[in-house]
């Protein structure tokens, strides 16, 4: 297509780019995105779609370990808009993050450039416009960050690889739904489940005997999915950037933002299989298939639709609980993972957040410890950044449910650098939840129904849970994780049920010290949008 140019790193090239040098040897990757309207037909009814490049689903980015990668983003929308980039961590850099905590947005008619590292990092993630409601309108793509060479994985090479973006889909214009939502109504039930952006076009194509890697992510808004292959079984072998156990599953949940990858072999009889995902947790049961297709094969699909779980919330639970971190495989740094024993680490602080939901001036709204946040005009970071009042306190938001209504706020929990904290999330509704962390993973050592007590903490994993950044939380039930917050920057806390995240269930870590330096934290970049407080300076 002419968008992506590797270029061998020179020296003298990236400083022309005046590109912030992290790590000279590793190379650049450069995308020039231009995001427009058009028209597309996921489910038959044309509609008004996000496009990258004429795209949708947009051009995935396939990078390795360390790579840089610097995208220079059009917007050709009539909104405001950024794109976020689920799982990256940004290490020093959350002015790349892409929230509105982090960044102005891009306005219409204009470009910016995202300029990252892939530091550290290896596995499936995904990017996707942060603002509004853009993300129901498409606007996202597949982020895959391969091993280097120098960097082994606990897993035979596959022989392929193949990447499915899973969610659900609204016919619905984004502008209908966020007048919508707006205006206090609730979210309508989807009208179906897509993949790679059709509900039943994505073909496999492997031969007998060879073995591939899949990529799924759950780029959905609000519903859960299952995933199974007729007569064949996946090996779970790496989960939002960390390698597990490869345990063999007959079918997987994967929830709202969240990303894994199994290796399935073509073992059965040449003919072509049935991919499934279907939705968990709803009462209607929407189904999207793909087809696993055997090279050389004339036996189209056919036979039921193999059954997955519907309801069967306890059978999750067990199966998230055997999700477990693969203690000698290396991770992206060439050091084991299991060198990290976060379980022999003090707790130094305990955020219990509880989801929340009420009516405020009469509309829906959701919220944690019931504030509903409220973007600032001024990103909080730059606040941070000038020293600009009234922006942010620290004290809007709790840290643990205060039991009161809830109320509009902005909601900012400060967080000393390399803390280790707890986080219980804590869900009193009858709907799942789903959360995911900016800038750092978090290690998931437990789920449990009804209410979390201190008493729970002995029943914690405390020796192989999985490093991830974005987790479930079943209905009426608590998870909890444990995070070592040594990024420094503001980092956002969501819910990844995109109309909740939109009427207010997200919060910013602000995870900082007193001491300015670029050992731990990447002065703004030259390029920095400025607006609200922070326009003229
Ligand atoms: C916009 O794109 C141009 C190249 O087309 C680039 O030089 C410029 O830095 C970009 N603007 C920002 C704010 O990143
Ligand atoms: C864990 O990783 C090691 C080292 O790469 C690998 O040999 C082993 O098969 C993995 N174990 C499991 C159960 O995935
Ligand atoms: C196919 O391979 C999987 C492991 O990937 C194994 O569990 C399954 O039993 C095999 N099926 C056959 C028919 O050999
Ligand atoms: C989805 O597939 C299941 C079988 O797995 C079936 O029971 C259900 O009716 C299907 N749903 C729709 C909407 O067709
Ligand atoms: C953790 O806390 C306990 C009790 O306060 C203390 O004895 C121990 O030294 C601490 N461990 C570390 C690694 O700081
Ligand atoms: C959740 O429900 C329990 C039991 O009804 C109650 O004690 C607790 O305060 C509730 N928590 C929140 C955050 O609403």
């Amino acid at each position: 297509m002419g968008h992506e140019h590797l270029l061998p790193l020179l020296l003298g090239i990236v400083n022309c780019f005046g590109i912030f040098l992290v790590d000279a040897e590793s190379p650049y990757r450069f995308f020039d995105w231009e995001i427009t309207y058009g028209t597309i037909s996921p489910l038959g009814t044309p509609q008004r779609g996000i496009l990258l490049n004429g795209q949708f689903p947009g051009p995935p980015i396939d990078a390795e370990t360390n790579d840089n990668i610097i995208v220079n983003i059009y917007n050709k929308l009539d909104e405001p808009l950024l794109m976020t980039w689920h799982g990256i961590q940004q290490r020093k850099m959350s002015w790349q993050d892409g929230v509105l905590g982090t960044n102005c947005p891009i306005p219409p008619n204009s470009n910016w450039t995202y300029k990252m590292q892939l530091k550290d990092q290896i596995g499936t993630f995904s990017y996707y416009p942060s603002t509004l409601m853009h993300r129901a309108a498409g606007g996202y793509g597949a982020l895959n960050v391969h091993r280097r060479p120098v960097i082994s994985v606990p897993y035979p090479e596959p022989d392929d690889e193949f990447t499915m973006l899973i969610g659900d889909w609204f016919n619905t214009d984004y502008k209908r739904l966020q007048e919508n939502l707006d205006a206090g109504n609730k979210m309508p039930f989807p009208d179906g489940l897509i993949i790679n952006g059709d509900p039943s076009g994505t073909t496999i194509v492997g031969e007998a005997g060879k073995t591939y890697m899949i990529r799924v992510s759950n780029v959905g808004i609000m519903t859960s999915i299952n995933i199974r292959i007729q007569e064949h079984s996946m090996k779970l072998v790496e989960v939002e950037g960390s390698h597990v156990l490869q345990e063999t599953y007959d079918s997987l949940d994967i929830h709202p933002g969240q990303s894994l990858a199994f290796l399935v072999t073509f073992n059965g009889t040449a003919k072509d299989y049935y991919f499934i995902a279907s939705s968990r947790f709803t009462r209607k049961t929407l189904n999207a298939t793909a087809v696993l297709h055997y090279a050389g094969s004339k036996t189209p699909v056919s036979g039921p639709l193999p059954d997955g779980p519907t309801y069967h919330i306890h059978w999750s639970m067990k199966q998230a609980r055997t999700i477990r971190l693969n203690l000698t495989a290396n991770a992206a740094r060439p050091n084991p993972q299991g060198s990290f024993h976060y379980g022999s680490i003090n707790i130094t602080r305990t955020l219990m957040l509880a989801n929340s939901v009420g009516t405020i001036d009469g509309k829906v709204r959701y919220g944690v410890n019931s504030i509903s946040h409220v973007n600032p005009e001024t990103p909080l970071k730059l606040a941070d950044y000038y020293n600009i009042p009234d922006v942010f306190d620290l004290i809007t938001i709790q840290d643990s449910p205060p039991g009161s209504p809830l109320a509009y706020g902005t909601s900012v929990v400060g967080i000393t650098l390399h803390d280790f904290v707890e986080i219980i999330f804590q869900n009193n509704e009858t709907t799942l939840q789903s959360y995911h962390l900016d800038g750092d993973s978090f290690f998931v050592v437990g789920y449990g129904a009804f209410q979390w007590t201190p008493a729970m903490r002995r029943k914690y994993n405390l020796v192989d849970g999985t490093s991830r950044s974005t987790i479930q939380v079943y209905p009426n039930s608590w998870t909890a994780v444990l995070a070592s917050l040594d990024n420094k920057g503001m980092w956002n806390l969501r819910s990844t049920i995109w109309h909740r995240r939109y009427l207010g269930q997200e919060v910013y870590l602000r995870v900082w010290n007193s001491e300015k330096s670029l050992l731990t934290e990447n002065d703004i970049p030259p390029n920095a949008l400025k607006c609200g407080k922070a326009a003229d300076l």
